[in-house]
């Protein structure tokens, strides 16, 4: 026995229609340790497509068979459905059983699907119970007339062109493989013939497999109807066996995603390269150049332009950006920040309005005021910039002591010079100036210069002045990035 918890019975409420989705196959094909159905599609697990639609068209909580191999699934889906154990997987008849061993007496209808068919939408399913309803049918299914039937259940029909059986691949005679018209394995089934009749189902003599499948041809022999709700092959309910049928449902996951973004009003010079995941939000005149990643919670505010090459996650940015050849991860940009080329902002950067972060810096856990200039070859960490603070050329923070981190606090007007290193703990005080290669390591009062190795405090040189004592190579000088720098 596994160490999984007990079986549940379900719910007091009587919910006449449930849906089922079976995920407790080994998904071999997959040749992965991941679940077949936690692969993503889209940044999403593939089994949330499958229960966004079940909760749509049956409106109760879904019930997911896992099995101890998939019992990542059973955690994964915790919040939105009920689980039930197959303990091991002998097919899809054995899993549909496991799941009516959980499932409450008042069900009157289960809607089958398969985890692994994660195009499926709520109103095809809706379709079918309806299907299944006009026709009081024991079961009811979706057909499809796949162009590649390769691996799929056939759907054998009498001359007269009822379903009379589905047959597996893998028992189907040569003629059998002819047949175009597929089981796309979703169905329909009266609750009350189906627990009557589930113990019937016998093992398949090619795999030893109990098949969900062989239930049409029981219900024939009861004299029962079966509905056929035929549907055209757009690709979409083949179901997903390996990686290259995931790429595929990816693709196509991708283009239609993009299409609702442009005409969302977010324009893509090249959208077959940009790639966005389920959870993100752009605004009206976002600009995606080639090649962007936009992933997780990420936010993009109107009129923003991701240049090409920027990879961006969980992040989110303000209006009227630019943000080019970068890469951004949990992190906030304020309104008419530029970032890039060759940023890296990482988690928790904070960078205020119309700010400008440049070539190859780096940031984390840091926040930055408004208009804040760090334009070249930069760390700042576990930092803290006031406002119109400008950041110069090869500006370090040296947050981290071998054993603890320490922050550094910048105030408003701060001019630091080329090559500056902070030690932190330090502060600097607003309008306070370090000259280049400066290595401070004592606090900096307000509208104080900072000089030399270790940094001497001085007065700020008026105009003109030359500071007394200090050599040309370390006044406060050298290229610092602010806007009319020559860089
Ligand atoms: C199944 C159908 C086939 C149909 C195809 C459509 C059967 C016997 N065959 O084949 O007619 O054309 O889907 O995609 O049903 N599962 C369990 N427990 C098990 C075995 C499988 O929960 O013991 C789950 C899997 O995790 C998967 C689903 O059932 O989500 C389908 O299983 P899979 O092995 O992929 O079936 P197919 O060979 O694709
Ligand atoms: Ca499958």
């Amino acid at each position: 026995m596994t160490n999984t918890p007990p079986q549940p019975r379900l719910g007091a409420a009587a919910r006449p229609t449930v849906a089922v989705v079976l995920a407790a196959g080994l998904g071999t094909r997959m040749r992965s340790r991941v679940p077949k159905v936690l692969h993503e599609l889209c940044g999403r697990p593939m089994i949330d497509y499958v229960l966004d639609a079940a909760i749509a068209a049956s409106g109760s909580r879904p019930l997911v068979v896992y099995s101890p191999a998939t019992d990542a699934v059973r955690s994964h889906v915790a919040e939105r459905a009920d689980t039930a154990l197959q303990d091991v997987p002998r097919g899809t008849g054995d899993a549909l059983r496991a799941a009516l061993d959980a499932l409450a007496d008042d069900v009157v209808e289960v809607l089958v699907l398969s985890g692994d068919v994660p195009l499926v939408q709520a109103d095809l399913l809706a379709a079918l119970l309806e299907a299944r309803a006009l026709d009081h049918a024991a079961i009811a299914l979706v057909s499809v007339d796949a162009i590649d039937p390769t691996g799929l259940g056939r759907v054998v029909r009498t001359e007269g062109g009822t379903v009379e059986r589905i047959v597996e691949d893998k028992d189907a005679t040569d003629d059998e493989r002819q047949i175009t018209e597929i089981n796309a394995g979703l169905y329909a089934i009266d609750a009350a013939w189906l627990r009557r009749r589930i113990g019937a189902l016998r093992p398949s003599a090619a795999t030893g497999e109990l098949y969900l499948t062989d239930l049409v041809a029981l219900a024939r022999e009861d004299g029962r109807l079966i509905a056929a709700l035929d549907v055209d092959d757009d690709g979409r309910l083949t179901g997903i066996n390996d990686r290259a049928q995931l790429a595929r449902a990816e693709w196509d996951m991708r283009v239609e995603m993009n299409d609702r973004w442009l005409r969302a009003g977010v324009t893509m010079q090249d959208p077959s390269t940009v790639y966005l995941e389920h959870g993100v939000q752009l605004a009206e005149d976002v600009t995606l150049e080639p090649n962007v990643i936009l992933r997780g919670r990420t936010v993009v505010g109107r009129g923003t332009r991701i240049g090409a090459g920027s990879r961006i996650i969980d992040s989110i940015i303000g209006e009227d950006c630019a943000i080019v050849a970068s890469v951004l991860e949990s992190s906030t940009v304020e309104d008419q920040v530029t970032v890039g080329p060759f940023s890296h902002l990482r988690p928790g950067a904070h960078v205020g309005r119309r700010s400008e972060v440049g070539n190859y810096a780096e940031i984390k856990n840091s926040r930055l005021g408004e208009h804040v200039r760090q334009h070249h070859m930069s760390y700042l960490g576990d930092a803290e910039l006031g406002d119109d603070t400008n950041v110069g050329a090869g500006t370090i923070t040296a947050n981290y002591d071998g054993v603890r981190k320490h922050r550094t606090i910048i105030g408003k007007g701060v001019f630091l010079g080329v090559d500056t290193m902070l030690r932190a703990p330090v502060t600097l005080g607003d309008g306070s100036k370090t000259g280049a290669g400066a290595v401070v390591t004592r606090d900096v009062p307000a509208g104080k210069l900072a000089l030399g190795m270790p940094a001497r405090i001085r007065e700020i040189p008026k105009p003109d002045d030359v500071p007394a004592g200090v050599p040309a190579g370390d006044a406060p000088a050298g290229d610092s990035g602010g806007p009319d720098s020559a860089a």
